[in-house]
Parts: C-alpha cells; sequence; structure tokens
C-alpha cells in the first residue's frame, strides 16, 4: 500500500465514522423533536424534578385568599367552606367516621386522601371536609354510603361500570351459579372459556385470545409477545397515555426506575411518525384511544388543577385520520400496533375502538368491564402474534402465566356478559350512543352557560371531563360542592366522570340540576373571584415562584432532596 491509498483509506474510513455519526445524530435529533414540549414528555426531567418538590402548604389565612382575593370575598368563602364543612360532618358522620379508622391500616385510603387537590391545600381540606370511602349498596345508577345517604354514581368504577351495577351483580350471580359444581379449580378449564374465546375473537376480529388477571397483566403480555416476535427492545406510548402501572408502560412520575427501554412520543404528530419510520429497534406501539379526548395530557386529576389549564376536545376524523397514518407506519415497518382497549373497549362500540374508528390493529388489550363484574385482562392477537413457542427452537419460548388467568367464576360471568351483549336491551343501549351523550353534554352546558357559570364538560361518548372557562386556583373545590349535592365522584375528581349506559334522561336531568346548583352554590361562596389581571400562566408562574421560594429560601429547606416532597400528613379528622 502506498503513501495515496493509506491516505485514502484514512479518509475513507473517516468518511464512514461522520457519516454513522450524523445519522445517528439525526435520529437522537428526531427523537427529542418527537417528545412532547411538557413535563409529562419528558418523563426523566419529570421524575427529577418531583424528587426535587419541595412540600409546604397554606395556612388557615393563605388557604382562602392564595389568590390575592379581597379579605370580603376571602370571608365568603371561609363561611361556605364551614357551611360545607359542617354539612359533611353532619350527613357523612358513620362513613367519614369508618374511612378515618381504616385508613391507619389501608395505604390506599392515605395516599388518595392525600392527592384529592393540590397538595398546598390538601391536610387543610382534609381535617375539614374529610374523604368518605365506602359504601354500603348500589341500585339503579345511585350509591348508597354508610349514614344511609343516596348519591349519583359518576365515578362508572373505573369503567368498569358500563351497564349499571344491577347488570352485573346478575352477571356475577348467574355465572357463578353455572361453575358453582366445578368452585376455583385452576389449570384445567370450565367449557365456558371456550365460548369466550369464540365471542371475542369476533368482536375483535383476530385469531386467538389469552386471558389475565387485570388490564395492567394484559397490557404485559401484549408488549412482550411484541417483542418476542419482533426481536426489537423498545415500545412506544404516546405522551399522557395510561396503560397500567408496569413499568415499562410508566415511564414518569410514579415509577421509582427510569423504563429506559420506552419511548414517550408526542401523539398525533408528524415527528413521532418519523421516530417511527427511522428507529430499527421498536417493538410495538401502544395506544390509548381515550386520548383522543385529550392527547398528550395525562388522566385529568384534581391535584394538579391549580389553575384552569384543563383542556379538551375530541374531533373524532382526525383522531381517526391519526389512527390510520399510525397504522400505515406500523405496517411499512412491521412494528406491532396494539391497541389498548382496556378502558374503551365495549364502551366506544360493541367492537370497541376498533370497531369505531375503522382501524384494525395487531393486538388487542381488554379488561374492566369484560370480566362481567369480575377482574380480567384480556389479549386479542393475530395467530402468528400470538404464538409463545417456536417450532424450531423449542427452548426459545415467550413465558406468560398467572395463578389466577382463567379462573372459572371469572370466565363464567365474562360468559354471561358476553351473551347479555347480543340481547336487544343491549342493542338498544349501543343505538344512537354518541348523540345521546354529546345531547347530554351539551345540554349540561347550556345550563352553565345560561346562567354563568365558569364550567363546561367536554366528553368522549360516556367518559367526560369538568374544564373551566376562566383562571381560577379553587377550580378543585368543585368536587366538595359535587359531593354536597348527591353526586359520587371518584378520588381524582372532576376530572374524569364516567357514565354508565343505565342512566335515563330522568337520571340524567336530576345530575344536571345538582351539577348547576354545586356550580352555583361554589360561585356564590366566592370561590370563582377574578384578579382581572390573572391567566393561567400567571398563576402557574406564581405557584412556580412559591415552589422555588420553598425549595431554596424557605428555613426548612436543607437543600436536600431527601426531604424534598413529603407527602401531607394525615390529620386527626381526615382520612
Ligand atoms: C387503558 C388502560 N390500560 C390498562 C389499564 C390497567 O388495568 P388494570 O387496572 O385492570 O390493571 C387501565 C386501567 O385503568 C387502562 O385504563
Amino acid at each position: 500500500m502506498n503513501w495515496d491509498s493509506t491516505t485514502l483509506g484514512f479518509y475513507g474510513v473517516g468518511a464512514a465514522a461522520v457519516a454513522t455519526s450524523v445519522a445517528t445524530l439525526r435520529k437522537r435529533l428526531d427523537l427529542s423533536r418527537a417528545k412532547h414540549r411538557s413535563l409529562t414528555g419528558h418523563a426523566r426531567i419529570a421524575r427529577r424534578l418531583a424528587r426535587l418538590l419541595p412540600f409546604y402548604e397554606y395556612g388557615e389565612e393563605r388557604f382562602f385568599c392564595s389568590d390575592g382575593a379581597p379579605a370580603e370575598t376571602a370571608a365568603r368563602r371561609r363561611a361556605g367552606f364551614e357551611r360545607l364543612s359542617e354539612l359533611y360532618r353532619a350527613r357523612f358522620s358513620k362513613t367519614i367516621k369508618s374511612t378515618a379508622e381504616a385508613a391507619e391500616t389501608l395505604s390506599d385510603f392515605q395516599f388518595t386522601a392525600a392527592y384529592r387537590v393540590p397538595f398546598q391545600y390538601s391536610r387543610f381540606v382534609n381535617a375539614r371536609l374529610p374523604s368518605a370511602s365506602f359504601v354500603q349498596s348500589s341500585n339503579g345508577v345511585m350509591l348508597t354510603d354508610l349514614d344511609g345517604n343516596r348519591s349519583y354514581d359518576l365515578t362508572g368504577s373505573y369503567g368498569v361500570n358500563l351497564f349499571g351495577y344491577d347488570f352485573y351483580k346478575e352477571t356475577i350471580e348467574s355465572g357463578a351459579a353455572r361453575v358453582r359444581a366445578l368452585g376455583p379449580v385452576l389449570g384445567s378449564y370450565h367449557p365456558v372459556i371456550v365460548e369466550n374465546a369464540k365471542a371475542l375473537k369476533e368482536i375483535s376480529g383476530l385469531d386467538e385470545v389469552s386471558f389475565h388477571m387485570s388490564g395492567t397483566e394484559a397490557v404485559m403480555q401484549a408488549v412482550r409477545l411484541a417483542r418476542y416476535h419482533t426481536g426489537r427492545s423498545h415500545v412506544v406510548c404516546f405522551c399522557g397515555a395510561y396503560h397500567g402501572w408496569w413499568g415499562d408502560v410508566q415511564p414518569g412520575v410514579g415509577n421509582p426506575l427510569p423504563a429506559r427501554e420506552t419511548y414517550t412520543l408526542t401523539d398525533m404528530s408528524e415527528s413521532a411518525l418519523r421516530v417511527l419510520r427511522t428507529r430499527r429497534n421498536i417493538a410495538c406501539v401502544l395506544v390509548n384511544p381515550l386520548q383522543a379526548l385529550h392527547p398528550n395530557a395525562g388522566a385529568p386529576s384534581d391535584s394538579a388543577l391549580i389553575n384552569s389549564g384543563r383542556g379538551a376536545h375530541f374531533y373524532k376524523a382526525r383522531y381517526t385520520e391519526w389512527l390510520k397514518k399510525l397504522r400505515a407506519v406500523c405496517t411499512e415497518r412491521k412494528i406491532v400496533l396494539i391497541f389498548d382497549e382496556v378502558f374503551v373497549g365495549f364502551r366506544l362500540a360493541k367492537g370497541g375502538a376498533q370497531d369505531y374508528f375503522g382501524v384494525k390493529a395487531d393486538l388487542v388489550t381488554y379488561g374492566k368491564t369484560l370480566g362481567g363484574g369480575l377482574p380480567i385482562g384480556a389479549v386479542c392477537g393475530r395467530g402468528d402474534l400470538m404464538k409463545r413457542f417456536r417450532a424450531d427452537r423449542p427452548a426459545d419460548i415467550c413465558f406468560a402465566r398467572g395463578t389466577f388467568n382463567s379462573h372459572p367464576y371469572v370466565m363464567a360471568a365474562m360468559n354471561e356478559f358476553l351473551h347479555r351483549l347480543n340481547t336487544s336491551e343491549i342493542d338498544a343501549l349501543y343505538r344512537g350512543l354518541d348523540r345521546v351523550w354529546d345531547d347530554r353534554a351539551r345540554m349540561l352546558n347550556t345550563r352553565l352557560a345560561s346562567v354563568n357559570l365558569p364550567v363546561r364538560v367536554a366528553n368522549l361518548s360516556s367518559i367526560w371531563t369538568v374544564c373551566y372557562t376562566q383562571p381560577s386556583r379553587y377550580n378543585w373545590m368543585l368536587q366538595y360542592y359535587l359531593r354536597a349535592e348527591g353526586l359520587t365522584l371518584s378520588w381524582i375528581g372532576t376530572g374524569r366522570l364516567i357514565f354508565s349506559l343505565n342512566y335515563t334522561e330522568a337520571d340524567f336531568a336530576a345530575v344536571v340540576d345538582r351539577f348547576v346548583a354545586a356550580a352555583k352554590a361554589m360561585q356564590q361562596d366566592g370561590w370563582w373571584w377574578r384578579d382581572p389581571a390573572a391567566t393561567n400562566k400567571s398563576i402557574k408562574r406564581a405557584v412556580l415562584r412559591e415552589i422555588i421560594a420553598h425549595r431554596f429560601f424557605s428555613p426548612n429547606s436543607l437543600w436536600k432532596s431527601d426531604t424534598a416532597f413529603m407527602p401531607p400528613a394525615r390529620s386527626g379528622g381526615g382520612a
């Protein structure tokens, strides 16, 4: 080799190295561009900041005027708050007492009580408007608590309650009767499972089915299968989407470890499609169609409601177009497209989101209502993707078990559920479903607007969220006024209302009256007083300044992250 050819060789290697670095750099840039600009879109930063966030709270004085309201307004708020507090103690006394006692040993109660409202207000609220987490019966669309109070249920039991509690009482009872002779035998199956698999095959339009014990496990299995069959490592989730509490699909706050093999990308964006087109390590894309109501935002909990920035709107055509694009890219790149229909399956349409949006997935997960009232997760998929072993490599398997999977009682309740799905009563509920719930949302919004209340609802069929039309720090108080009017919400408050489809027009009209009465009472008590200069941004900035001051300048601040973010201690009266 002469000097010239050696030099040329060096140049060649150098050029190849530069080209590789440029390509890698470009991919990195594409990935950064495909992240949503919010903190939710930047899971690692969010987790780091969460560890730095200090606990602080407003004293009793500041509680009523943290937005700078004048003394007269603060006094009205205080009077309204005390009135509510007395009402709660009188009306819910037994239920509150039982909840407070149980909270000593039930960690879930402690957690949910601490995170019902923004943490700056939480301890004060819990002490005076304590949560009451016990109910003794359900009937129609109503719940009865331990004190005998009846209230309209807007929790939907996390989405499980699609057809009304009485429906599920029946599916559980007749299912149990059917398998009583077998009892809890596991490992072998009761024959109802065959019918279930056949029905799910038909509903999903896919070839095979596997049963699991929760939605979280169904998602775990779908992702595991996608990794096994593609030989690729990474899962793509979209910003804000919930897929259960398994680590790989919970990249942000709440998971102590980073999800290293998860890309969290911006929903409904070309930049996300670009990443899917250019990266070779992506096994699957997970879609939770519920995000169509609020793309890129997390579950709208009142604990994050420090201003009125919560927004939501459902555009079916736009989301459909997005899903079609996603489908095309996944097909082109041999990426497994998973619809996580644990929440929306059966709720949007009998055939779920695939049917509703007219887009087919490779794997679909179901859960919640499918169990006929009992715990369930299911995966339906293409035959080639559902295989857990390879005929030519016997030791190369994709393991999936679970002691309680295919439990006879669950399978039987599911069987009842699936049979009843084909009755004329249920057919009637699905007929014109969107129109019914859109009309109802419009009716409530018209009533709210007609009396100048700064509250509106947005909906994806029977899944609703409450939004606020003028800047305020106190919107979370609405959940307490709603409860006083006999409307029960889940612990995330006004962020999510879930209706069962057995709400009649009369039931719904009663909910509207109560909702408007609650919002009116809150307005009269001065909580929506507004500094004309305040904007959602200015509120956010003010809260940020408070956080910085407490983090770095408060006497208690030790500049150590291990003292940060102490959850509010439980108060004597509250749970
Ligand atoms: C879309 C979605 N996937 C998965 C899950 C997890 O299901 P489970 O709570 O049954 O584990 C949920 C629960 O809310 C969900 O909404």
